[in-house]
């Protein structure tokens, strides 16, 4: 069974006893208590891990040390290697989201109890438009958490093949910030505040006092739907600017992934089932709040429309739409969890919560460690032109 946001796939009586009901409107308007996220200059955020020296110099993890090589000769320039002269019209762009993640919502317009249905052309051109920024604004304070966590990861983790790589992700995602930053201020009018569910997914990411639990939230959970949600905009959008800009920044992003895969695998091959169990349930608890931040309430705030009668339309109406939009999400997910062990350890834990999300049938898709050279646009690139 597909499970989107309908109340017939809400019940977790199934699995093991969860606190809440992931798809009830309250529990997922819950998560916008917190207005801290929206506030102008920024936010603390109190680090636990210890930073750790290894007197280990060998270079034994060869797959790294591949990965590494890779990205040195990756390096491309934000400044230089993408065209900002180009002129950028926002309601083109928009045109461009309609079957990428606006249908799922135009589709509600007729229904009853739609808060759409005095919608005309204007509005939804409005509702493009802002999704387009908040979904670029998203990707940008996403990739600052990146940025933190990279950083971050050269100190706690232990083997100096990972603290060599991470340095190079450091700097790819400080030039992805970059380039959000630029795009958003420059093209598009400026940036939405983040949203409180990524906000608190990458402050239990950072927070948290074990380092492959940092890896696990950034590298193959945030990254892992960056990469199909750049590839999905990629694939759908013409405005060349952007699909440039996607492109490039998709390419680093597989190697982020590939090193999140490639160090958890060897990292997980020694835990026990029940530290296994955990890493279960931080991977689902990830995964709830990276789809409900698809559902757009900040938009529909900003729009005047109440999101509480958005989410109970599509509740009561669920589409294939929205089941379609969801899995895409997950096309990376899945097959690098599958890889790390996670899907099938304590009985099987996570493959029965991502059968019920519907998500399952990613699992045997080719993983990111082995696609990531494959996807290297800036490499491809290069080639050409010489
Ligand atoms: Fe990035
Ligand atoms: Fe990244």
């Amino acid at each position: 069974m597909t499970a989107t946001i309908t109340p017939s796939g809400t019940s977790d009586d199934n699995f093991a006893a969860r606190p809440t009901d992931v798809n009830d409107v309250d529990h997922i308007l819950a998560a916008y208590d917190d207005k801290g996220w929206a506030d102008d200059i920024g936010r603390t955020v109190e680090l636990n891990a210890d930073a750790w020296f290894t007197w280990d110099y060998e270079r034994s993890r060869p797959a790294l040390s591949k990965l590494y090589e890779k990205a040195k000769t990756s390096q491309w320039n934000g400044t230089t290697d993408l065209d900002w002269s180009i002129d950028v019209d926002p309601e083109e762009i928009a045109r461009g989201l309609m079957q990428f993640s606006m249908e799922r919502f135009k589709m509600l317009q007729g229904l009853p109890g739609s808060p759409f249905k005095n919608f005309g052309e204007k509005e939804w051109m409005r509702v493009g438009v802002e999704m387009q920024r908040f979904q670029l604004s998203q990707f940008l304070h996403g990739e600052q958490g990146a940025l933190m966590v990279a950083g971050y990861v050269t100190a706690t983790t232990p083997w100096i093949d990972a603290k060599y790589y991470a340095a190079t992700q450091t700097v790819d995602e400080a030039r992805h910030v970059e380039v959000f930053a630029k795009y958003l201020d420059e093209k598009l009018g400026g940036a939405y505040p983040m949203n409180p569910n990524l906000g608190a997914l990458i402050t239990d990411t950072l927070t948290d006092s074990r380092w492959d639990l940092t890896y696990l939230g950034m590298q193959i959970m945030v990254e892992g739907l960056a990469l199909a949600a750049f590839g999905a905009m990629f694939h759908t959008t013409t405005e060349p600017l952007l699909k440039q800009l996607l492109r490039y920044v998709m390419s680093d992003e597989a190697r982020h992934v590939a090193f999140g895969v490639l160090t958890l695998r060897e990292f997980y091959e020694g835990l026990s089932d029940a530290e296994m169990r955990e890493r279960q349930e931080f991977t689902f608890d990830c995964a709830e709040r990276l789809r409900n931040r698809f559902f757009m309430v900040d938009v529909w705030e900003r729009m005047g429309v109440d999101p509480r009668a958005v989410l109970k339309v599509m509740q009561e109406h669920p589409a294939p739409q929205q089941a379609d939009f969801q899995r895409l999400l997950f096309s990376k997910i899945v097959p690098n969890t599958k890889k790390l062990g996670l899907l099938d350890a304590s009985d099987g834990w996570l493959r029965k919560r991502f059968e019920h999300l519907g998500v399952i049938e990613f699992e045997d898709w080719v993983d990111t460690s082995e696609e990531y050279a494959n996807l290297d646009a800036f490499e491809a690139d290069a080639k050409t032109t010489n």
